[in-house]
């Protein structure tokens, strides 16, 4: 496979956008603590009957920021296992700044499905290196051994868009663990294009890191940033925890049934093959993978790309970890315990799931990918789960959902219709093509898909289950089958 060669000024764009993704990541602690600060700021104006009411609030304050060393603690872990696919050294003025490029971001909203205050409607991305945990003075490499003191004590206390295909730590997981989660799409011309060039994504994190580059943790990383990283901790939840097997089986079960249905003799020596686009971090893909199937998870989120491959790529065993995801908001929480309940995950450990071989994660913008040549009629099915309403045109997605299938493969999708674009009002003027569900259906049969099955489900997306407000979806369900000879598209060519 050959690989694509950056211009200076993809590359530039691409790394600063990295960096800014890694800098939102390291600035975790430093904006949660900054929140915490407020709500001092605001007990100490209560008058003196009030904060005595309210005592116990200075306790909770302290747990909080112990909650929030532990979910940074992940975070660092998770950065220093993260190789990133460029020298992030590049580009970077003498004085640490970015080269002036302007930041083409894709905005992604990965997260505009959640419903809690933060919730990330735009992505963009970063990287990390060696300084990380020094300055934020986590709790490094002790999440895991703490994590039951953490809980016991609590108990005392009263109780972007990732350009190219990559191989995240696919190196990792073939050695370590033996799962062999590579990037395989075969593709010439996308960006990065590193997902089969072990060298590139060899240079570690920390190898990488140089002076300059630890201005990056100085940054000043925007709100909209660090709620992005908030976000993550959720979709980590919906993925990967205990906690979040019922958005699981709303959402996810009812697409491997289905699955299993439509492919009722799977082959071991030739196993069916399912696209993921859209993947997260990874769940469906590799639940896909345990099915039967050769899986392929797409995905153009670093924020995302960097979480999942940690956890797919470097979970030593189930529930290694602890973190606190439902600490930044104060807002409709039945008590403070609820709020700031531990969560163990992964729940499974994932090279040990019974992955089919072939399972890999793409990364890279779907349209840019699956618009290869060499994907046209390459999958058996595609699963679209919360992804079409991501789309800038949904129709150019199933054109190319259309084009990438096999005649007679299928296309299962389960969503909303929240089109992420649909309020981008900035100076962009971001293009949004947003479509009633009967105009989705019309669009899809034009393109040669005929339905077999339609449904509705309510489902949830991030939820904080046991919070006193959560947004319900009636999600549309559908299994259809390509069938080449209705394409109109087709007939036109
Ligand atoms: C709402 S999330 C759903 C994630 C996952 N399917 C799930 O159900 O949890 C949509 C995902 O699609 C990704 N995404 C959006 N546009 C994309 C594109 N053009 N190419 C690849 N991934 C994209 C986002 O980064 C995000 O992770």
């Amino acid at each position: 496979m050959s690989e694509r060669r950056y211009t200076e000024q993809e590359e530039a764009l691409e790394i600063n956008s990295l960096r800014r993704i890694i800098a939102a990541y390291a600035n975790y602690q430093d904006a949660a603590e900054r929140d915490v600060k407020r709500y001092e700021r605001s007990f100490k104006r209560l008058p003196p009957a009030h904060k005595e009411l309210l005592f116990h609030l200075g306790l909770k304050y302290q747990r909080l920021r112990w909650c929030i060393s532990m979910n940074a603690a992940f975070i660092m872990n998770m950065l220093e296992a993260f190789e990133p696919p460029f020298d992030m050294s590049r580009y970077v003025d003498d004085d640490g700044h970015d080269y002036p490029v302007n930041m083409h971001e894709h905005n992604h909203a990965d997260c505009a499905h959640s419903n809690e205050r933060g919730d990330c409607s735009t992505v963009s991305c970063a990287r990390i290196n060696s300084p990380l945990h020094e300055k934020h003075d986590s709790p490094k490499g002790d999440a895991k051994t703490r994590e039951s003191s953490v809980e016991t004590d609590h108990r005392k206390d009263e109780e972007d868009h990732v350009a190219g295909c990559f191989k995240p730590a696919a190196n990792k997981l073939e050695t370590s663990q033996g799962i062999g989660v590579s990037c395989n799409c075969n593709k010439d011309t996308s960006a990065a294009a590193y997902c089969e060039d072990k060298d590139c994504s060899a240079s570690s994190a920390v190898e990488n890191g140089t002076p300059r580059t630890a201005s990056l943790f100085k940054l000043n990383v925007p709100p909209v940033d660090v709620d992005k990283v908030r976000c993550i901790v959720r979709n980590v939840v919906r993925d990967w925890a205990q906690e979040g097997q019922k958005e699981r089986d709303e959402c996810y079960k009812p697409i491997l049934e289905e699955l299993n249905r439509l492919f009722p003799n799977r082959s071991k020596q030739r196993p069916p093959s399912c696209l993921v686009p859209g993947a997260g971090l990874g769940r469906l893909a590799l639940e896909i993978s345990s099915l039967g199937f050769v899986s392929q998870g797409n995905e153009f989120s670093y924020y995302m790309m960097i979480c999942s491959s940690f956890i797919l790529n470097h979970t030593q065993e189930a529930n290694e970890w602890t973190i606190y995801p439902w600490i930044h908001s104060n807002c409709n929480s039945l008590s403070d315990n609820d709020q700031l309940r531990p969560v163990k995950f992964p729940d499974i450990h994932p090279s040990s799931a019974g992955i089919t071989e072939g399972f890999s994660m793409c990364a890279g913008d779907f349209v840019e990918v699956y618009s290869e040549e060499s994907q046209e009629s390459a999958w058996d099915a595609v699963v679209t789960c919360f992804f079409l309403d991501t789309a800038h045109n949904i129709v150019e997605y199933i054109e190319i959902i259309s084009k990438v299938l096999k005649d007679g493969g299928v296309w299962i999708n389960l969503g909303p219709l929240l089109y992420h674009f649909a309020d981008s009002y900035g100076p962009d003027d971001d293009m949004s093509i947003e479509l009633s569900l009967e105009d989705v259906k019309k669009v899809a049969y034009h393109y040669g898909f005929v339905m077999e099955a339609e449904n509705m489900i309510e489902t949830t997306y991030t939820a904080n289950m046991r919070a006193m407000m959560q947004n319900r979806y009636r999600a549309a369900f559908w299994t259809m089958r390509k069938n080449a000879s209705r394409s109109k598209a087709h007939k036109r060519q």
